[in-house]
């Protein structure tokens, strides 16, 4: 089996953690070995990095110190998981990548014109490294915060740095992630996530079997 680098993506509440578990378990059964990695928080310093960005209130750090700091995960996880990954023909499964700060940093927040400074560190950070298979988990806004807001009360974390900002945001982002999805619609698979667990399962399933032909 050839190994794949493979993101998956989306707003908050799209379901990504439970689905990247069930998709890991049918590529096992396709006999990829599957590393799985996430943006924040690959590493043990990835995680204190993770931390500081998903922590506390939005306006503890400006925008620029967050999407450095996005970057500096994001080289520690191309460098100690992915790369190291790929190389041992393993397939790699990262709960977000680039696409992420191309949507939350650009479209959702107002800070940048334009994504010439995301453009300049990705290719610094992660040499334009491009996952081969992306999925955008696209659910409606108002869903995905609501399930983030119950997944963080059972679990007691305090992981809602993000969730807080307010619904424009979200919605700018979402719309964000669809574009990004239009401009390369040969990395991107879009997901429909407002449906059920099994069925967004299903629906990677067969996306993924027809996107494989095309790689
Ligand atoms: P997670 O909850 O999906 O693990 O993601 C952590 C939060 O960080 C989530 O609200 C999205 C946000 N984030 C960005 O804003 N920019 C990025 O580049 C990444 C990787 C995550």
């Amino acid at each position: 089996m050839k190994p794949l680098f493979i993101t998956f993506e989306g707003g908050d509440g799209a379901g990504k953690s439970l689905q990247i578990l069930r998709f890991k378990e049918y590529l096992e059964t396709l006999n990829h070995k599957v590393v799985l990695t996430r943006e924040p928080g690959s590493t043990e310093v990835g995680k204190e990095i993770r931390k500081i960005l998903v922590e506390g209130d939005k306006d503890k750090i400006d925008e620029t110190t967050e999407l450095l700091l996005f970057y500096a995960d994001r080289r520690i996880n191309l460098t100690k998981v992915i790369l190291p990954a790929l190389s041992e023909g393993k397939t790699v499964i990262s709960d977000r990548y680039n696409d992420s700060t191309i949507a939350y940093q650009y479209y959702g927040s107002n800070k940048f014109n334009d994504t010439s400074l995301m453009d300049n560190l990705y290719q610094i950070v992660a040499e334009g490294k491009k996952p081969d298979i992306t999925f955008l988990l696209d659910v409606d806004v108002k869903i995905g915060l609501e399930r983030s807001f119950n997944k963080a009360k059972t679990e007691q974390t305090k992981e809602l740095r993000f969730e807080n900002v307010d619904i424009s945001f979200h919605e700018r982002l979402r719309n964000g992630y669809l574009e990004i999805a239009k401009k390369e619609p040969q990395r991107f698979c879009i997901i429909d996530a407002n449906k059920t667990i099994d069925e967004v399962s299903l629906e990677i399933i067969e996306k993924f079997n027809q996107k494989i032909k095309e790689l």
